[in-house]
Protein backbone atom coordinates (compact mmCIF):
# COMPACT_ATOMS: atom_id res chain seq x y z
CA UNK A 1 0.00 0.00 0.00
CA UNK A 2 1.43 3.84 -0.69
CA UNK A 3 2.18 5.15 2.66
CA UNK A 4 0.55 8.64 4.10
CA UNK A 5 2.13 11.53 1.57
CA UNK A 6 2.19 9.62 -1.76
CA UNK A 7 0.97 12.46 -3.98
CA UNK A 8 2.48 11.46 -7.12
CA UNK A 9 0.56 9.96 -9.78
CA UNK A 10 3.91 8.93 -12.45
CA UNK A 11 4.68 5.98 -9.97
CA UNK A 12 1.85 3.96 -10.45
CA UNK A 13 3.43 0.75 -11.00
CA UNK A 14 4.95 1.20 -7.66
CA UNK A 15 2.17 1.19 -5.68
CA UNK A 16 2.81 -1.72 -2.86
CA UNK A 17 6.07 0.34 -1.92
CA UNK A 18 6.22 2.41 0.64
CA UNK A 19 6.58 5.59 -1.28
CA UNK A 20 6.37 7.96 1.66
CA UNK A 21 10.30 7.09 1.44
CA UNK A 22 10.81 7.40 -2.54
CA UNK A 23 14.30 6.25 -2.74
CA UNK A 24 14.10 2.93 -0.92
CA UNK A 25 10.49 2.32 -2.83
CA UNK A 26 12.88 2.25 -5.95
CA UNK A 27 15.30 0.46 -4.58
CA UNK A 28 13.22 -1.92 -3.20
CA UNK A 29 11.20 -2.23 -6.37
CA UNK A 30 14.48 -3.17 -7.93
CA UNK A 31 15.06 -6.00 -5.61
CA UNK A 32 12.32 -7.26 -6.29
CA UNK A 33 13.58 -7.44 -9.89
CA UNK A 34 10.85 -5.03 -10.83
CA UNK A 35 11.51 -2.52 -14.23
CA UNK A 36 11.78 0.79 -13.33
CA UNK A 37 10.15 3.28 -14.88
CA UNK A 38 11.91 6.44 -16.79
CA UNK A 39 10.67 8.82 -13.89
CA UNK A 40 11.33 7.02 -11.38
CA UNK A 41 15.07 6.19 -12.62
CA UNK A 42 15.35 10.36 -13.66
CA UNK A 43 14.14 11.11 -9.72
CA UNK A 44 16.27 8.59 -8.10
CA UNK A 45 19.64 10.61 -10.04
CA UNK A 46 18.31 13.81 -9.88
CA UNK A 47 17.84 13.07 -5.80
CA UNK A 48 21.44 11.76 -6.06
CA UNK A 49 22.79 15.03 -7.59
CA UNK A 50 20.87 17.12 -5.57
CA UNK A 51 21.54 15.29 -2.55
CA UNK A 52 17.59 14.07 -0.98
CA UNK A 53 19.32 10.35 -2.32
CA UNK A 54 21.94 9.37 0.68
CA UNK A 55 25.39 7.64 -0.97
CA UNK A 56 24.45 4.80 1.20
CA UNK A 57 21.22 4.33 -0.95
CA UNK A 58 22.53 4.95 -4.45
CA UNK A 59 25.27 1.98 -3.38
CA UNK A 60 22.37 -0.21 -2.27
CA UNK A 61 20.68 0.29 -5.75
CA UNK A 62 23.69 -0.63 -7.58
CA UNK A 63 23.90 -3.08 -5.46
CA UNK A 64 20.06 -4.10 -6.28
CA UNK A 65 20.98 -3.23 -10.46
CA UNK A 66 24.05 -5.27 -10.17
CA UNK A 67 22.57 -8.81 -8.54
CA UNK A 68 18.88 -8.33 -11.19
CA UNK A 69 19.88 -5.88 -14.44
CA UNK A 70 18.30 -3.37 -16.19
CA UNK A 71 16.42 -4.01 -19.42
CA UNK A 72 17.38 -1.87 -22.03
CA UNK A 73 14.95 0.67 -21.48
CA UNK A 74 16.18 1.40 -17.64
CA UNK A 75 19.76 1.10 -18.82
CA UNK A 76 18.80 4.17 -21.54
CA UNK A 77 16.85 5.72 -18.77
CA UNK A 78 19.81 5.54 -16.13
CA UNK A 79 22.44 6.64 -19.03
CA UNK A 80 20.57 9.85 -20.13
CA UNK A 81 19.61 10.83 -16.45
CA UNK A 82 23.54 10.56 -15.49
CA UNK A 83 24.12 12.70 -18.82
CA UNK A 84 21.33 15.49 -17.96
CA UNK A 85 23.30 15.75 -14.74
CA UNK A 86 26.57 17.36 -16.46
CA UNK A 87 27.37 20.02 -19.64
CA UNK A 88 27.15 18.81 -23.01
CA UNK A 89 29.69 20.08 -25.48
CA UNK A 90 28.66 22.61 -27.93
CA UNK A 91 28.01 21.55 -31.14
CA UNK A 92 27.58 23.82 -34.33
CA UNK A 93 25.01 22.63 -36.81
CA UNK A 94 27.47 22.81 -39.51
CA UNK A 95 30.13 21.63 -38.38
CA UNK A 96 32.44 18.23 -39.50
CA UNK A 97 30.88 15.42 -38.36
CA UNK A 98 32.01 14.57 -34.65
CA UNK A 99 33.67 10.48 -33.57
CA UNK A 100 34.81 9.39 -31.11
CA UNK A 101 36.42 5.43 -29.53
CA UNK A 102 36.13 4.00 -26.32
CA UNK A 103 38.19 1.19 -25.61
CA UNK A 104 37.67 -0.91 -22.24
CA UNK A 105 41.05 -0.99 -21.82
CA UNK A 106 43.64 -3.72 -20.96
CA UNK A 107 47.63 -3.23 -21.45
CA UNK A 108 49.48 -2.04 -24.53
CA UNK A 109 46.36 -0.50 -25.35
CA UNK A 110 47.91 3.24 -27.12
CA UNK A 111 45.26 3.38 -30.00
CA UNK A 112 43.75 6.68 -28.78
CA UNK A 113 47.30 8.70 -29.34
CA UNK A 114 47.09 7.07 -33.13
CA UNK A 115 43.28 7.01 -33.44
CA UNK A 116 42.48 10.71 -32.87
CA UNK A 117 45.21 12.35 -35.51
CA UNK A 118 44.18 9.53 -38.03
CA UNK A 119 40.86 10.30 -37.69
CA UNK A 120 41.67 13.96 -37.96
CA UNK A 121 43.46 13.76 -41.21
CA UNK A 122 39.99 12.55 -42.57
CA UNK A 123 37.87 15.70 -42.10
CA UNK A 124 36.32 14.74 -39.32
CA UNK A 125 35.97 15.89 -35.59
CA UNK A 126 37.31 14.02 -32.89
CA UNK A 127 37.15 15.76 -29.21
CA UNK A 128 38.46 12.65 -27.20
CA UNK A 129 38.12 12.70 -23.80
CA UNK A 130 40.09 9.75 -21.99
CA UNK A 131 41.06 9.24 -18.21
CA UNK A 132 44.22 8.35 -16.18
CA UNK A 133 45.20 4.26 -15.71
CA UNK A 134 44.44 2.45 -12.01
CA UNK A 135 45.89 -0.90 -11.18
CA UNK A 136 46.82 -2.62 -14.32
CA UNK A 137 45.55 -0.92 -17.60
CA UNK A 138 47.32 2.55 -18.10
CA UNK A 139 45.58 5.67 -19.00
CA UNK A 140 45.65 7.55 -22.32
CA UNK A 141 46.38 10.72 -20.38
CA UNK A 142 49.52 9.22 -18.41
CA UNK A 143 50.99 8.23 -21.62
CA UNK A 144 50.42 11.68 -22.58
CA UNK A 145 51.66 13.25 -19.79
CA UNK A 146 55.41 11.54 -20.49
CA UNK A 147 55.64 14.06 -22.89
CA UNK A 148 57.26 17.00 -21.31
CA UNK A 149 54.65 20.49 -20.93
CA UNK A 150 51.71 18.47 -22.10
CA UNK A 151 47.93 19.82 -20.45
CA UNK A 152 45.09 17.71 -20.23
CA UNK A 153 43.03 20.19 -19.00
CA UNK A 154 42.42 22.91 -21.60
CA UNK A 155 40.00 25.77 -21.48
CA UNK A 156 36.38 25.31 -23.55
CA UNK A 157 38.52 28.22 -25.68
CA UNK A 158 41.52 26.33 -26.38
CA UNK A 159 39.38 23.11 -26.97
CA UNK A 160 37.11 25.02 -29.53
CA UNK A 161 40.02 26.36 -31.23
CA UNK A 162 42.32 23.81 -31.46
CA UNK A 163 39.16 21.35 -32.92
CA UNK A 164 39.24 23.66 -35.68
CA UNK A 165 42.31 24.26 -36.30
CA UNK A 166 43.38 20.77 -36.05
CA UNK A 167 40.25 18.51 -35.84
CA UNK A 168 41.13 16.72 -32.46
CA UNK A 169 42.20 16.76 -29.00
CA UNK A 170 42.48 14.62 -26.39
CA UNK A 171 41.75 16.24 -22.47
CA UNK A 172 40.49 14.35 -18.92
CA UNK A 173 37.02 14.59 -18.05
CA UNK A 174 35.88 18.00 -16.71
CA UNK A 175 33.83 18.29 -13.35
CA UNK A 176 31.10 19.31 -15.86
CA UNK A 177 31.20 16.44 -17.85
CA UNK A 178 28.01 14.05 -16.10
CA UNK A 179 29.10 14.57 -12.59
CA UNK A 180 26.60 11.86 -11.64
CA UNK A 181 28.98 9.23 -13.54
CA UNK A 182 31.47 10.54 -11.51
CA UNK A 183 30.22 10.31 -7.75
CA UNK A 184 28.11 6.99 -8.76
CA UNK A 185 31.66 5.52 -9.93
CA UNK A 186 33.52 6.20 -7.04
CA UNK A 187 31.02 4.50 -4.70
CA UNK A 188 30.87 1.24 -7.29
CA UNK A 189 34.31 0.97 -6.73
CA UNK A 190 34.43 0.89 -3.27
CA UNK A 191 31.41 -1.58 -2.98
CA UNK A 192 31.99 -4.27 -5.32
CA UNK A 193 29.29 -3.16 -8.22
CA UNK A 194 31.40 -2.34 -10.55
CA UNK A 195 31.13 -5.26 -12.67
CA UNK A 196 27.25 -4.65 -13.53
CA UNK A 197 26.80 -4.77 -17.65
CA UNK A 198 24.09 -1.55 -17.41
CA UNK A 199 25.84 0.34 -14.82
CA UNK A 200 28.79 0.15 -16.81
CA UNK A 201 26.77 0.70 -19.83
CA UNK A 202 25.74 4.26 -18.06
CA UNK A 203 28.98 5.30 -16.88
CA UNK A 204 30.47 5.01 -20.54
CA UNK A 205 27.37 6.38 -22.70
CA UNK A 206 27.17 8.80 -20.23
CA UNK A 207 30.34 10.78 -21.03
CA UNK A 208 30.01 10.22 -24.59
CA UNK A 209 26.63 11.09 -25.16
CA UNK A 210 27.91 14.67 -23.11
CA UNK A 211 30.94 15.33 -26.45
CA UNK A 212 27.94 15.74 -28.89
CA UNK A 213 29.31 12.64 -31.34
CA UNK A 214 27.45 11.70 -34.52
CA UNK A 215 29.52 8.28 -34.21
CA UNK A 216 31.16 5.85 -31.38
CA UNK A 217 33.13 3.05 -31.97
CA UNK A 218 33.82 0.94 -29.00
CA UNK A 219 36.48 -1.74 -28.64
CA UNK A 220 35.60 -3.96 -26.49
CA UNK A 221 38.18 -6.30 -24.99
CA UNK A 222 38.02 -9.69 -24.25
CA UNK A 223 40.59 -11.99 -22.80
CA UNK A 224 42.79 -12.74 -19.51
CA UNK A 225 44.08 -9.00 -19.56
CA UNK A 226 40.82 -7.62 -19.95
CA UNK A 227 37.86 -6.54 -17.98
CA UNK A 228 35.55 -9.20 -19.70
CA UNK A 229 37.56 -12.30 -19.04
CA UNK A 230 35.46 -14.19 -21.67
CA UNK A 231 33.98 -13.86 -25.56
CA UNK A 232 30.40 -14.28 -24.05
CA UNK A 233 30.94 -11.31 -21.47
CA UNK A 234 32.62 -8.99 -23.65
CA UNK A 235 29.55 -9.94 -26.14
CA UNK A 236 27.03 -9.08 -23.54
CA UNK A 237 28.78 -5.64 -23.10
CA UNK A 238 28.97 -4.88 -26.17
CA UNK A 239 25.21 -5.44 -27.27
CA UNK A 240 24.08 -3.66 -24.03
CA UNK A 241 26.41 -0.30 -25.06
CA UNK A 242 25.34 -0.60 -29.20
CA UNK A 243 21.38 -1.47 -27.95
CA UNK A 244 21.43 1.88 -24.94
CA UNK A 245 23.59 4.15 -27.42
CA UNK A 246 21.12 3.71 -30.40
CA UNK A 247 18.12 4.03 -28.09
CA UNK A 248 19.90 7.27 -26.95
CA UNK A 249 20.32 8.31 -30.56
CA UNK A 250 24.47 7.54 -30.82
CA UNK A 251 25.29 5.46 -33.66
CA UNK A 252 27.62 3.09 -32.27
CA UNK A 253 29.60 -0.16 -33.53
CA UNK A 254 31.13 -2.39 -31.07
CA UNK A 255 34.23 -4.50 -32.19
CA UNK A 256 35.47 -7.34 -29.34
CA UNK A 257 39.26 -7.12 -29.82
CA UNK A 258 41.73 -9.72 -28.03
CA UNK A 259 43.36 -9.23 -24.89
CA UNK A 260 44.82 -12.45 -24.01
CA UNK A 261 48.39 -10.27 -24.85
CA UNK A 262 49.34 -7.31 -24.60
CA UNK A 263 48.42 -4.88 -27.37
CA UNK A 264 51.88 -4.54 -29.53
CA UNK A 265 54.82 -4.56 -27.75
CA UNK A 266 54.95 -1.54 -25.36
CA UNK A 267 53.96 -1.08 -21.88
CA UNK A 268 54.50 1.43 -20.10
CA UNK A 269 53.96 5.45 -20.66
CA UNK A 270 56.72 6.99 -22.44
CA UNK A 271 57.73 3.79 -24.27
CA UNK A 272 53.90 3.50 -25.65
CA UNK A 273 54.38 6.84 -26.60
CA UNK A 274 57.45 5.54 -28.10
CA UNK A 275 55.77 2.76 -30.00
CA UNK A 276 52.89 5.51 -31.16
CA UNK A 277 55.61 6.97 -33.10
CA UNK A 278 56.41 4.36 -34.98
CA UNK A 279 52.87 3.55 -35.87
CA UNK A 280 52.24 6.70 -37.14
CA UNK A 281 55.02 6.06 -39.74
CA UNK A 282 53.65 2.92 -40.63
CA UNK A 283 56.40 1.10 -38.87
CA UNK A 284 55.26 0.12 -35.34
CA UNK A 285 53.94 -3.66 -34.64
CA UNK A 286 51.04 -4.72 -37.29
CA UNK A 287 47.98 -5.70 -34.91
CA UNK A 288 48.32 -1.65 -32.99
CA UNK A 289 48.48 -0.42 -36.45
CA UNK A 290 45.62 -2.96 -38.27
CA UNK A 291 43.31 -2.28 -34.86
CA UNK A 292 43.51 1.58 -35.25
CA UNK A 293 42.61 1.15 -39.03
CA UNK A 294 39.69 -1.30 -38.00
CA UNK A 295 38.37 1.06 -35.84
CA UNK A 296 38.78 4.11 -37.95
CA UNK A 297 36.75 2.81 -40.64
CA UNK A 298 34.39 1.29 -38.78
CA UNK A 299 33.82 5.20 -38.04
CA UNK A 300 34.27 6.82 -41.11
CA UNK A 301 31.32 4.04 -42.88
CA UNK A 302 29.09 4.89 -40.03
CA UNK A 303 29.01 8.54 -40.69
CA UNK A 304 28.92 7.99 -44.55
CA UNK A 305 32.23 9.04 -45.36
CA UNK A 306 32.94 5.76 -47.51
CA UNK A 307 30.80 3.23 -48.85
CA UNK A 308 32.45 0.54 -47.55
CA UNK A 309 35.85 -0.17 -44.95
CA UNK A 310 38.16 -1.06 -47.12
CA UNK A 311 37.76 2.08 -49.22
CA UNK A 312 37.78 4.07 -45.93
CA UNK A 313 41.30 1.96 -44.73
CA UNK A 314 42.74 2.75 -48.69
CA UNK A 315 42.18 6.49 -47.42
CA UNK A 316 43.67 6.09 -43.86
CA UNK A 317 46.57 4.44 -45.26
CA UNK A 318 47.25 6.84 -48.10
CA UNK A 319 47.39 9.65 -45.21
CA UNK A 320 49.46 7.69 -42.95
CA UNK A 321 52.12 7.21 -45.76
CA UNK A 322 51.72 10.90 -46.84
CA UNK A 323 53.01 11.67 -43.18
CA UNK A 324 49.96 13.59 -42.94
CA UNK A 325 49.22 11.55 -39.59
CA UNK A 326 52.49 12.40 -37.87
CA UNK A 327 52.62 15.71 -38.08
CA UNK A 328 48.66 15.99 -37.28
CA UNK A 329 49.92 14.29 -33.99
CA UNK A 330 52.89 16.49 -33.25
CA UNK A 331 50.16 19.44 -33.86
CA UNK A 332 48.12 18.46 -31.37
CA UNK A 333 51.10 17.87 -29.05
CA UNK A 334 52.79 20.89 -29.36
CA UNK A 335 48.98 22.68 -29.03
CA UNK A 336 48.38 21.02 -25.99
CA UNK A 337 52.16 22.32 -25.11
CA UNK A 338 54.10 19.00 -25.19
CA UNK A 339 58.05 19.24 -26.47
CA UNK A 340 58.04 16.11 -28.33
CA UNK A 341 61.51 16.31 -30.24
CA UNK A 342 61.80 12.55 -30.93
CA UNK A 343 61.49 8.94 -29.22
CA UNK A 344 61.10 9.75 -25.03
CA UNK A 345 64.11 8.22 -22.88
CA UNK A 346 63.33 5.25 -21.11
CA UNK A 347 64.98 4.00 -17.34
CA UNK A 348 68.11 1.88 -18.02
CA UNK A 349 67.30 -1.31 -19.62
CA UNK A 350 67.50 -5.19 -18.45
CA UNK A 351 67.16 -7.98 -20.55
CA UNK A 352 65.34 -11.42 -19.29
CA UNK A 353 66.43 -14.67 -21.24
CA UNK A 354 64.05 -17.40 -21.98
CA UNK A 355 65.50 -20.38 -19.58
CA UNK A 356 64.44 -23.07 -22.27
CA UNK A 357 63.56 -23.77 -25.68
CA UNK A 358 59.88 -23.71 -26.35
CA UNK A 359 56.20 -22.35 -28.00
CA UNK A 360 55.18 -19.40 -26.65
CA UNK A 361 51.70 -20.77 -24.84
CA UNK A 362 50.27 -18.15 -23.00
CA UNK A 363 51.60 -14.78 -21.61
CA UNK A 364 50.45 -13.40 -17.71
CA UNK A 365 49.32 -10.27 -18.75
CA UNK A 366 48.24 -9.79 -14.48
CA UNK A 367 52.16 -10.47 -13.95
CA UNK A 368 53.52 -7.87 -16.30
CA UNK A 369 50.90 -5.22 -15.62
CA UNK A 370 51.54 -5.45 -11.67
CA UNK A 371 55.16 -5.66 -12.22
CA UNK A 372 55.18 -1.99 -14.08
CA UNK A 373 53.10 -0.68 -11.59
CA UNK A 374 55.13 -1.92 -8.42
CA UNK A 375 58.57 -0.55 -9.95
CA UNK A 376 56.77 3.04 -10.33
CA UNK A 377 55.23 2.84 -13.75
CA UNK A 378 51.56 2.97 -12.37
CA UNK A 379 49.45 3.78 -9.88
CA UNK A 380 48.25 1.42 -7.04
CA UNK A 381 46.14 4.11 -6.05
CA UNK A 382 44.75 7.26 -7.14
CA UNK A 383 46.94 10.48 -6.72
CA UNK A 384 50.24 8.13 -6.45
CA UNK A 385 52.68 9.68 -8.71
CA UNK A 386 53.64 7.76 -11.85
CA UNK A 387 57.31 7.50 -13.48
CA UNK A 388 56.65 7.55 -17.13
CA UNK A 389 60.14 6.01 -18.12
CA UNK A 390 59.58 2.62 -16.80
CA UNK A 391 58.05 0.11 -18.98
CA UNK A 392 58.52 -3.11 -20.39
CA UNK A 393 59.20 -4.52 -24.08
CA UNK A 394 57.81 -7.41 -24.76
CA UNK A 395 59.67 -9.49 -27.70
CA UNK A 396 57.82 -12.35 -27.72
CA UNK A 397 54.32 -13.19 -28.56
CA UNK A 398 51.72 -16.08 -28.25
CA UNK A 399 52.70 -19.14 -30.48
CA UNK A 400 56.60 -17.47 -31.53
CA UNK A 401 58.95 -20.66 -31.12
CA UNK A 402 61.96 -19.25 -28.43
CA UNK A 403 65.33 -20.82 -27.99
CA UNK A 404 66.94 -20.87 -24.69
CA UNK A 405 69.02 -17.68 -24.03
CA UNK A 406 66.42 -15.58 -26.33
CA UNK A 407 66.03 -12.17 -24.63
CA UNK A 408 61.61 -12.52 -24.02
CA UNK A 409 61.43 -9.03 -22.22
CA UNK A 410 63.31 -6.05 -21.82
CA UNK A 411 62.28 -3.86 -18.75
CA UNK A 412 62.97 -0.55 -18.24
CA UNK A 413 63.32 0.50 -14.29
CA UNK A 414 65.66 2.68 -12.20
CA UNK A 415 65.07 0.35 -9.10
CA UNK A 416 63.19 -2.80 -7.85
CA UNK A 417 63.89 -4.90 -11.16
CA UNK A 418 65.61 -7.67 -9.54
CA UNK A 419 63.00 -8.09 -7.24
CA UNK A 420 60.23 -8.80 -10.34
CA UNK A 421 62.68 -10.40 -12.65
CA UNK A 422 61.81 -13.47 -11.39
CA UNK A 423 58.33 -13.18 -11.91
CA UNK A 424 58.54 -11.67 -15.33
CA UNK A 425 60.56 -14.23 -16.44
CA UNK A 426 57.78 -16.99 -15.54
CA UNK A 427 55.11 -14.36 -17.26
CA UNK A 428 55.75 -15.78 -20.55
CA UNK A 429 54.43 -19.69 -20.30
CA UNK A 430 55.85 -21.88 -23.03
N1 LIG B 1 34.75 2.62 -17.40
C1 LIG B 1 33.83 3.56 -17.09
O1 LIG B 1 33.92 4.71 -17.52
N2 LIG B 1 32.81 3.20 -16.28
C2 LIG B 1 32.66 1.95 -15.79
O2 LIG B 1 31.70 1.71 -15.08
C3 LIG B 1 33.63 0.98 -16.11
C4 LIG B 1 34.67 1.35 -16.94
Amino acid sequence: MAGRGATTTSFASSREYDLTNLPAAIIAKKRDAKSLSEAEIRCFVEGFVEGSVADYQMSAFAMAVLLRGMTFDETAALTLAMLASGERLPRPSDGPPRVDKHSTGGLGDKVSLFLAPLLACQGVHVPMVSGRGLGLSGGTLDKLEAIPGFQCHLSDHHARHQLDEIGCFIVGASERIAPADRRFYALRDVTGTVESIPLITASILSKKLAASLDALVMDVKAGSAAFMKTLDEARSLARSIVLTAQRAGLPTTALITDMDQPLGRAIGNAIEVNETLECLDGAGPKEVIELTLALASELLVRIGSFTDAERARQSLCRSMAAGEVRERFERMIAMQGGQLLGALPLAPSHTIESDIDGWVERIDCETIGRCVVEMGGGRRQTGDSVDPSVGISLRVRIGDSVRRGQPILEVHAKRDWERHAAALATAIEY
